[in-house]
């Protein structure tokens, strides 16, 4: 892998200062296991006749230095997140943390109710579209609650045309919004009426060292303006929730198909596996994964056709890391 560790030489002068990544939770809505869930995955985790882990949801955190860290999403599990990783909360002053500013990808439950945990801290930072911004003022009114508590500082991004940002703190990383075909979540005004930045991907560029990383969690369908940041990439984080298109359905649990609420499954014709076979050059990650997705299980067909791809799952506590700028 050309993924290089950034292992501190002894006695070495240089600065070792990489881009890093630790994914907080790998799994889509619901965690996994599921609380009320019973399906094969999430029994399996339950009573140990499946070869899995559990993992809590949908969240990444990006350092430039191994310091000061973006927090992409704020999972409902963003508590237990922050004790699993212990760089997050670093511990210099009574109250402190690692956490420089948070990135909404959506307006979704499981990217944002972790924000209300965070409300005993500082006036929080928060990047996120008009779209996003609009749904977490009326129909999830979570700038409103924390306005009686730390306050959520809105700071826009712009998806028409796409809008580079960074954010004070996230020394030399560089932030890159890239609109998704996908769905306003059931609360938003504008469920029906989807525009561009009701979800987003974001290019994560290391401005020193030139690295790049694609995180698209939710990932509905490929379009044209995807493809530099598919083929560009060194390394693409993209939406796993679902192997099969009719997946909920088959197991009767929704009606909907994965690609009517935004998710390209893996499986089939233009499916994830597929498109991501095009582009040679990134490392394949797939992130927010739902409980009920077969390659949860490390032993199943599914998992093996993955790896065949070339194509890895993502797990809570992985890390990315890329070589130092010396
Ligand atoms: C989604 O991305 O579709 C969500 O995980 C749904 C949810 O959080 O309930
Ligand atoms: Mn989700
Ligand atoms: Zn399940």
């Amino acid at each position: 892998m050309f993924a290089i560790p950034c292992t501190p030489g002894r006695g070495r002068r240089r600065i070792l200062a990489a881009m890093e990544i630790l994914v907080l939770g790998s799994s889509a809505g619901g965690g996994f296991p599921q609380w009320n869930c019973n399906c094969r995955n999430c029994a399996g985790v339950r009573d140990g006749s499946v070869r899995t882990r559990v993992r809590t949801q949908s969240s990444i955190a990006v350092s430039g230095n191994g310091t000061d860290w973006v927090l992409f999403n704020a999972s409902p599990d963003l508590l237990a997140q922050i004790r699993a990783n212990p760089s997050l909360q670093p511990g210099r002053g009574l109250r402190d943390t690692g956490i420089v500013g948070v990135v909404l990808i959506d307006a979704q439950i499981d990217h944002t109710t972790g924000l209300f945990m965070l409300r005993e801290g500082k006036p929080l930072s928060i990047w996120c579209t008009a779209q996003v911004h609009e749904d977490l003022t009326s129909g999830n009114p979570i700038f409103n609650v924390l306005s009686h508590f730390c306050t959520a500082r809105w700071q826009p991004v712009q998806v028409t045309p796409p809008l580079p940002f960074s954010i004070p703190g996230a020394a030399g990383l560089r932030f890159t919004p890239v609109p998704l075909s996908s769905k306003a979540p059931p609360y938003s005004p504008h469920r029906n009426d989807p525009h561009p930045g009701d979800n987003i991907g974001v290019l994560i560029e290391d401005e020193a060292t030139g690295q790049r990383v694609f995180y698209a969690p939710g990932f509905g369908a490929m379009e044209p303006h995807l493809e530099p940041f598919l083929a560009d990439s060194d390394c693409v984080m993209v939406d796993g929730t679902f192997w099969t298109d009719d997946e909920m359905i088959r197991l009767g649990i929704a009606n909907k198909t994965s690609r009517e609420i935004g998710h390209l499954p893996q499986s089939g014709p233009g499916g994830m596996i597929e498109l991501l076979g095009r582009y040679p050059k990134p490392r394949k990650i797939l992130i927010h994964i739902n409980n009920t997705n077969p390659i949860l299980d490390e032993d199943s067909p599914e998992r093996a056709e993955l790896e065949r791809a070339g194509i890895e799952v993502s797990y809570d506590g992985m890390r990315i890391q890329y070589g130092d700028k010396s």
